[in-house]
C-alpha cells in the first residue's frame, strides 16, 4: 500500500510539473477553445452571394479609388494608392509588375481577405464562390487529384491515393526504443514514415483542391496569385490551359511573372508599379507604348532568352 501510495502521489506531481506532456496538450486544447472567442472584426454584409441580380458569368468588381496599408506595417507608403479598377464579370485579367508593387495586395482584397470600406454581401458566401491559389499555402493531412497535374505522383506514392502526407499519429510506446526485436517495432516504422513531397509536387495537390472546389457549382471567381514557382514548364502550362478551359461562369485573375501564354489569353493587363497601377490594356496596346513599364518588363524577360543566341 505505501509502494502505491508513493506511486500514486509521484503521477499526480508529475501532473502538476511544468514539463509534463499533459500539462502542455491541457494548455493548447485551452487555446483551442479559447480561439472560437475571438471576435471577427470584418463588418459583414447581408446578401448572400450568388445573389439573383449578380452575374451569371462571373463576379465583377469595381475598385474606387482604394488605399490600403497592412494593418501591422510600419511603412509609410500605403501597398496600395488610389486604384482605380473594373473587372468585368468572366473576364481573364493578368496583374503584372515587379517584386512588392502590390499585385498580392490587390489579389487580397479582392479575395476580401481585408476589410473594405463599403460591403454588401456575405463574407462566408462570398468565400465559397471565390478560389485563392495563392503563393503561400497549406497543404492539408489528406489531399488529391487530377486535374492540378497530381495523380501522376499520387500514383507513384506507396500507398497511392491512401497516403497521409504530414502523419499525426505520435508514437506512444517509449518502451520500444528498448526493445529493438519487439514485433511492433515494423508497425512503429510504418506510422512514423513521412512522404517527402517536393515543392512542385506540393503545389500540384494545391491546384487539384482548387480544382475540387470547382465541383460546387458556386464558384464565379478564380484568383491565382503565382502557384506556379515551383512547377516545371511543362506542369505550368498544363495548370493554366486546364484553368482556362474552366473558366466558364468565372471571373480569373492572374498574377504572373512570367509573359507568354497567360498575357496572351487575358482580356486586360494590369501593369502595377508602387501600388498604382500604371498601365491597363490588352498585351498590344500595352506594348504598342515603347516607353512604358509594361514594355520594359516584357523586354527584358524576352531578352533574356535572345541573348544566347
Ligand atoms: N503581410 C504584410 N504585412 C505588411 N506589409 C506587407 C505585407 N504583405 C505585403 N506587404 C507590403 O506591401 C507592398 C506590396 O506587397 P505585395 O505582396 O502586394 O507585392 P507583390 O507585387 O505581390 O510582390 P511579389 O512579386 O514579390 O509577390 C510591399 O511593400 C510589401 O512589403
Ligand atoms: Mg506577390
Amino acid at each position: 500500500m505505501q509502494s502505491s501510495t508513493a506511486n500514486l502521489r509521484n503521477t499526480f506531481s508529475n501532473l502538476m510539473d511544468e514539463d509534463c506532456e499533459t500539462k502542455k496538450r491541457i494548455g493548447k486544447l485551452q487555446s483551442l477553445y479559447s480561439a472560437k472567442e475571438i471576435k471577427n472584426v470584418m463588418e459583414d454584409g447581408e446578401l448572400d452571394y450568388p445573389h439573383e441580380k449578380s452575374h451569371p458569368e462571373g463576379m465583377s468588381f469595381e475598385l474606387s479609388d482604394v488605399n490600403f496599408s497592412y494593418p501591422t506595417t510600419q511603412k509609410k507608403e500605403s501597398s496600395l494608392s488610389s486604384v482605380n479598377l473594373k473587372i468585368h464579370s468572366g473576364s481573364v485579367v493578368v496583374i503584372v509588375g515587379s517584386n512588392g508593387s502590390g499585385k498580392s495586395t490587390l489579389i487580397r482584397l479582392l479575395s476580401r481577405l481585408y476589410e473594405p470600406t463599403s460591403w454588401t454581401y456575405r463574407t462566408t458566401s462570398l468565400r465559397e464562390s471565390s478560389i485563392l491559389l495563392s503563393q503561400d499555402h497549406n497543404i492539408f493531412p489528406m489531399d488529391s487529384a487530377e486535374k492540378g497535374g497530381a495523380k501522376e505522383f499520387i500514383e507513384k506514392l506507396d500507398k497511392g491515393f491512401d497516403t497521409i502526407i504530414h502523419p499525426m499519429v505520435a508514437i506512444a510506446a517509449n518502451k520500444l526504443e528498448h526493445q529493438p526485436d519487439h514485433p511492433l517495432q515494423e508497425e512503429k516504422k510504418k506510422i512514423s514514415k513521412k512522404s517527402n513531397i517536393s515543392g512542385g509536387e506540393q503545389q500540384r495537390v494545391v491546384a487539384a483542391r482548387a480544382f475540387m472546389r470547382m465541383n460546387s457549382g458556386k464558384i464565379r471567381f478564380v484568383a491565382v496569385d503565382e502557384p506556379t514557382s515551383a512547377l516545371d514548364s511543362e506542369g505550368e502550362l498544363q495548370l493554366f490551359t486546364r484553368l482556362l478551359e474552366a473558366r466558364e461562369g468565372k471571373t480569373m485573375v492572374f498574377v504572373t511573372h512570367r509573359f507568354g501564354y497567360l498575357t496572351k489569353h487575358a482580356d486586360m493587363i494590369v501593369c502595377m508599379k508602387n501600388g498604382t497601377v500604371e498601365e491597363v490594356g490588352t498585351h498590344s496596346e500595352l506594348y504598342a507604348n515603347k516607353t512604358g513599364e509594361y514594355t520594359k518588363l516584357y523586354n527584358i524577360q524576352a531578352n533574356a532568352f535572345l541573348a544566347d543566341s
